[in-house]
């Protein structure tokens, strides 16, 4: 839970001038220890850093192949944040590709970069629709054995990392826009228990991760996360072992920011669960301009203001931080630029806001 009495008191003009220097420093990472002694805390002018003098973990999704191949990406992924979330290689069709060999080679890297740097680490994710491994897609089994699957597939996947990872999406985008489950291999096979099963099996193998459930297009009061929240009153009725909501925050500019989201997170706040901001980014059609950065600007804030409007918001993660590698582009035509960085690493208006943000916060009483 973020302790605000205790920050520090920041007048805004302090606050002003701090972030007048973060465009100097945006683009120079400290240097961290890497993997040799003591983690460095992350300086005091990054979003990491300011994060935690507000309580709050400042985390990125990680794509592996641009930690090993470009060290501008290195630098930032190690000095900007100070939690990380692996992009694809903790998912089912990454760690075992074949029935029963299992492979964490990268997923280990990660979490071993994550401990050189002093960061915490989201797992993502142990159930899913999607990337799932072609056996699993394909094989003809009857529930009894799917529900043996998905069991093990979590046992040893939460029991493999047990100890090291701070937040595990249990469960990722089990719900359809509507508020209606998704028609997934898992609920066509299983039926609605196996979110609650899923909790559980998570909760056995390793206990003191935090367990949450993850999705998109929750970030304001509507028919899905109306729907969620009403999941997540039953499963805690039934002592299902659920910490937290995680929601994802991919927004556009062509839509309006959800201006309702600390409305919406405090319904899960009063649950006494945790939330957090996931997989934030604010994509832009094609090709950007000075305009459409501070719509995108006003998209990041928004969604960073809910978390820090809601008591137990314990991370706000982007999903991706510079424009050279993003899921955008290939996914949504003719859109992209969704990140807090160009693809020269040069901080966007987004950026500014999300400091500005968190000075306020950390000077509050
Ligand atoms: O696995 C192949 C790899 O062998 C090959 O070398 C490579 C060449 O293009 O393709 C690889 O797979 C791609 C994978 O990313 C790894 O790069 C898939 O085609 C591609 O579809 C996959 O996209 C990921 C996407 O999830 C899949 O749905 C994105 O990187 C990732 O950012 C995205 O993340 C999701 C979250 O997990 C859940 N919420 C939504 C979010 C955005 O879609």
């Amino acid at each position: 839970m973020r302790k605000t009495t205790q920050a520090a008191v920041i007048g805004t003009a302090a606050a002003a001038l701090l972030v007048s220097s973060f465009t100097l420093s945006a683009s120079a990472a400290p240097e961290h220890s890497g993997s040799h002694g003591k983690p460095k805390p992350p300086a005091a002018d990054t979003l990491g850093g300011l994060g935690l003098r507000a309580d709050l973990r400042i985390g990125t999704a990680v794509d592996m192949a641009a930690l090993a191949a470009d060290a501008p990406y290195r630098a930032k992924a190690a000095g900007e944040f100070t939690s990380v979330t692996p992009e694809n290689v903790m998912k089912w069709e990454v760690v075992e590709k074949e029935r029963g060999t299992y492979d964490w080679a990268a997923a280990d890297e990660l979490v071993d970069f994550a401990r050189a740097n002093g960061q915490l680490v989201r797992g993502h994710t142990l159930l899913w629709h999607n990337q799932l491994p072609a056996w699993l897609t394909e094989g003809d089994f009857s529930a009894g054995e799917l529900r043996a699957i998905l069991r093990k597939h979590i046992t040893d996947e939460a029991g493999h990392f047990k100890g090291r990872i701070w937040q595990w999406d249990v469960v990722n985008e089990a719900f359809n826009d509507d508020g209606t489950l998704r028609d997934s291999i898992w609920l066509r096979k299983l039926g609605p228990g196996y979110i609650a099963d899923a909790f559980r099996w998570a909760r056995q193998a390793d206990p003191k991760a935090k367990l949450f459930i993850n999705d998109y297009n929750i970030e304001g009061v509507n028919a899905k996360s109306t729907a969620l929240h009403d999941l997540v009153v039953e499963l805690r009725k039934q002592h299902v072992p659920i910490d937290g909501v995680g929601i994802q925050g991919h927004l556009s500019v062509q839509y309006n920011a959800p201006h309702d989201i600390a409305d919406n997170m405090k319904r899960f706040d009063d649950l006494g669960l945790e939330t957090a901001i996931t997989e934030a980014d604010v994509r832009v059609p094609m090709p950007s301009d000075s305009t459409k950065q501070e719509a995108q600007a006003e998209g990041y804030d928004v969604l960073l203001r809910g978390c820090l409007l809601t008591r137990r918001c314990t991370d706000f993660t982007v999903w991706g931080f510079t424009d050279k590698y993003s899921w955008v582009p290939g996914t949504f035509e003719g859109e992209g630029a969704a990140n807090l960085f160009d693809e020269n690493y040069a901080a966007k208006p987004a950026y500014k806001a999300l400091t500005q943000d968190l000075l306020l916060a950390a000077g509050r009483d």
